[in-house]
């Protein structure tokens, strides 16, 4: 790949490269890559890496490069219920709208029609990896892991364990028949991407598919089934799990009632062993400052998931203080919580989050010596910031900022091709680019422009912006995809 790219780097800081060369391998690793070439230098700097022109792919004018997305807590099953029921506040809307939408999957072709459709719509978002909630189905759920393997999506699938006040048709009936059918999930898993994986045989270090262990809240598991999943945990280090926290006051005091002895809802996944590096808690709205603590020491991740929290009426999580604690962060689209399919709605909804906190601080009059403590609290997030929890931050949370998230050579090729093409779609501006393989005195010029660009994309970009989508240096997806459907 030849021309612009937008590498993030950290909370703080991504870099902005108008003239990047960037090479992938068979494994679909990046090879290597020049972070500026010249257009008159690259023949010979193709040379030199013992490459040639033929499968070059040359961006055009306003075209970027951006790691792809992770989306680190949606619910596949919940897409089919998207945007309705938003009348009601969690515990209502689990009732009302979720779980009699996610007991349909009990019907495995219901499950397959449906998968399909989500899985899809996912990658042509952008979202390379994603961490999903199936229902409490395993049939379902292999379907899921088969539709996200099959489309070569990178992706986290977990079988909803719940035993425990849930309505009678959607519940399962023992601790046992819940940990045996996560144990089948799990094995299920490991060898479809063992058995099958393009990327297996040209050894890819991560399989693309993984199982994570999924209680779906304490609230639906009972303190058996989770001290089971506790020990499951215990026996299988590299297990990723994932859970909900804190997201609503009645949930929270609800949570503090079926476990008086566990002090705080934190501390109820905890006395389990289910708080870890690799756990990951999404909403985390209402924490208190032990929990924080915590979350914080046991190298747990959080899961902003700002459109949900807004549209349930949950409320607004402080983001920035996690991030003064350094506390791992990244963002989810909670469907059907939330009722966007797109990491650039959380991205979007995560500022508006982040601002309206900073105005309602400086109304109340927040002290500027207590304010300036505090590098992320009460303000708005910037755009570096938006752009690591999109990418790098939720690599993070699943334990894979090593691989993934940016662009460095020995990192696996997951990106998008970002194209303003269709301006009437929303990514207007002069129309006039100079970017595209800038001379060398225009090249200040050319990184204020793709800067424009990479922020006119997050806030009023959409899919049709997404020209290609690629995991693992395979083209899966994007506007321009043709591949299969
Ligand atoms: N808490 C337990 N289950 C769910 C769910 O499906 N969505 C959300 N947003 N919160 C939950
Ligand atoms: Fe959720």
């Amino acid at each position: 790949f030849y021309g612009a790219a937008i590498n993030p780097q950290t909370l703080t800081s991504y870099d902005v490269l108008p003239r990047c060369l960037l090479a992938v391998g068979h494994t679909g690793n990046i090879d290597w890559m020049v972070e500026d070439v010249a257009p008159h230098d690259l023949q010979q700097v193709l040379a030199q890496h013992g490459s040639s022109d033929e499968y070059l792919v040359e961006l055009k004018d306003g075209e970027f490069l951006l790691p792809g997305f992770v989306d680190t807590h949606t619910h596949a099953p919940q897409v089919p219920n998207i945007g309705t029921g938003q009348q009601y506040e969690l515990l209502d809307w689990l009732a009302n709208v979720t779980f009699p939408t996610e007991s349909k999957f009990q019907d495995v072709d219901f499950a397959k029609r449906m998968y399909k459709k989500v899985v899809r719509t996912f990658i042509d978002a952008g979202t390379t990896t994603c961490c999903y909630y199936a229902t409490l189905h395993l049939e379902a759920s292999k379907v899921l892991a088969d539709t996200v393997h099959e489309y070569g999506q990178r992706g986290f699938i977990g079988k909803c364990n719940m035993n425990h006040d849930s309505p009678s048709y959607y519940i399962e009936p023992s601790v046992s028949a819940s940990i045996s059918a996560t144990q089948s999930l799990i094995a299920y898993i490991r060898s479809l991407s063992r058995a099958s994986s393009p990327n297996a045989a040209l050894g890819t270090p991560q399989p693309l598919v993984q199982p994570i262990l999924t209680p779906r809240f304490a609230i639906s598991c009972t303190a058996s089934l989770l001290s089971s999943l506790g020990d499951l945990a215990a026996e299988d280090p590299d297990l990723l799990i994932q859970t909900h926290i804190a997201e609503n006051p009645s949930e929270v005091a609800y949570t503090k009632k079926l476990f008086p002895e566990a002090g705080s809802y934190a501390g109820v996944y905890d006395q389990f062993g289910l708080l870890r590096r690799g756990t990951i808690l999404a909403h985390a709205v209402h924490l208190t400052p032990p929990e924080i603590t915590l979350i914080k020491e046991k190298g747990v991740g959080i899961s902003h998931c700002p459109t949900s929290n807004f549209n349930l009426r949950s409320g607004i999580a402080p983001v920035g203080k996690f991030l003064d604690e350094g506390v791992r962060l990244g963002l989810g689209t909670d469907v059907s919580g939330g009722f966007g399919t797109s990491i650039m709605g959380e991205v979007r909804n995560a500022s508006v989050a982040s601002k309206v906190l900073q105005f309602t601080k400086e109304t109340s009059g927040g002290g500027a010596a207590e304010e300036s403590k505090h590098k992320f609290e009460n303000k708005q997030l910037p755009i570096p910031t938006l752009l690591y929890l999109a990418t790098l931050g939720g690599a993070s949370l699943c334990r894979l900022e090593s691989h993934i998230g940016s662009f460095a050579p020995g990192k696996s090729f997951d990106a998008l091709l970002i194209s303003p093409a269709g301006k009437q779609i929303g990514m207007w501006g002069s129309g006039e680019s100079l970017h595209s393989r800038p001379k060398d005195n225009e090249q200040e010029v050319a990184k204020k422009e793709i800067n424009e660009w990479l922020e006119r994309f997050l806030f009023v970009g959409d899919d049709r912006n997404i020209d290609r989508v690629y995991v693992q240096g395979r083209w899966v997806g994007g506007r321009s995809f043709t591949g299969f459907q």
